[in-house]
């Protein structure tokens, strides 16, 4: 894991953490993680909740001083005073929990945030872009807690920044600003930015991100492309059949692995589950089977989350 990387390969990184331990007492929040993120890329931190995701986004940010270990964003040291602040007009960042001025409205905010970054304010264009147009007269006491969250998206973007850090953006959003969220990510990957996303959701990781690095207990106990991860860890592909009179014959045999419970078959394949599904469907035909039941299952990045930690993502599984 300690492999030497090229200068060359160092410079495309936006982001370089090595080592990263962050302690609170006893606790590890953080135990030693490393990871980079090349340029124009997502990088998704999936994990639990309390496996560390935003301690580790905050060392990135320079919010907390890690215990150990290293932190540079477009090459900068954010624990240092200086690089910090050449840094953040260069770094968006949407928090789990922002807290904005209750009797500001949303122009209010936005102009606010422009004026700190020495820009022009774009209300109006920010505000359509995540959805709030129309909205710009809304105090913020009088938000829903998912529009203040897609405010705060457009808080962070609005300067154009290089970077954006997104702790668990959609948490608590509907359906609308999900869609608006998600959409705003693949545009701004498009666009070449480079964008660090933690969630719990499954399935927001694994369609926004290009790599997904899995954290258990403040380390890294995964990191891959998502489809990576499935193949590799999210094990076979089951047809499952239910039928009087059927047996897999040899033709079926060969396509994997078949176990039998009372009249039930179910074949375990690494072939595309649906070819098999097809096959084993023809051959009860043929033998005048009367199908129960049928179901196919293609390993998901779900599977693989819990072949990798041993849970479920969430705490009651
Ligand atoms: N300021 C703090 N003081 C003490 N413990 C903390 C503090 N912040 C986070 N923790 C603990 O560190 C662990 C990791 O938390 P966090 O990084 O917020 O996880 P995640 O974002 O993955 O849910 C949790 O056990 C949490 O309770
Ligand atoms: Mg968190």
């Amino acid at each position: 894991m300690t492999r030497r990387e090229s200068p060359d390969a160092i410079a495309d990184r936006a982001i370089v953490v090595d080592g990263l331990v962050k302690r609170y007492g006893e606790l590890a929040a953080v135990a030693g993680i490393t990871f980079s993120v090349p340029r124009g890329t997502v990088f998704g931190l999936l994990g639990r909740n309390g496996a560390g995701k935003t301690t580790t986004l905050e060392c990135c940010i320079g919010i907390g001083r890690p215990t150990a270990g290293s932190v540079r964003v477009l090459g900068l040291d954010p624990t240092r005073r200086r690089e910090l602040s050449d840094l953040r007009p260069r770094i968006g960042v949407q928090l789990q929990a922002t807290s904005l001025p209750e009797k500001a409205n949303v122009r209010e905010v936005l102009e606010l945030y422009a004026a700190y970054y020495g820009i022009a304010s774009r209300a109006e264009e920010m505000s359509e872009r995540v959805g709030l147009d129309g909205k710009l007269d809304r105090q913020i006491a009088q938000m829903s807690g998912g529009e203040q969250q897609r405010l705060a998206l457009a808080l962070a973007l609005q300067h154009d920044p290089e970077v954006l850090f997104l702790d668990e953006p959609t948490a608590g959003m509907d359906a609308f600003g999900r869609r608006i969220l998600w959409g705003e990510v693949e545009r701004l990957r498009d666009g070449g930015k480079t964008i660090v996303l933690t969630t719990h959701y499954i399935e927001e990781a694994e369609r926004l991100s290009d790599r997904i690095c899995i954290i258990q207990r403040g380390r890294i106990v995964a990191e891959a492309a998502p489809a990576e991860l499935v193949a590799r860890y999210g094990g076979d592909a089951t047809v499952s059949i239910a039928a009087e009179g059927f047996a897999p014959d040899a033709t079926l045999g060969a396509l994997g692995v078949w176990t039998q419970a009372g009249a039930g078959w179910k074949l375990a394949t690494r072939g595309e589950p649906g070819l098999a599904l097809a096959a084993v469907v023809t051959h009860a035909n043929t033998l005048g089977a009367k199908i129960v039941s049928l179901d196919m299952h293609r390993p998901t990045l779900e599977d693989a989350f819990i072949a990798i930690t041993g849970e479920t993502i969430e705490e009651t599984g």
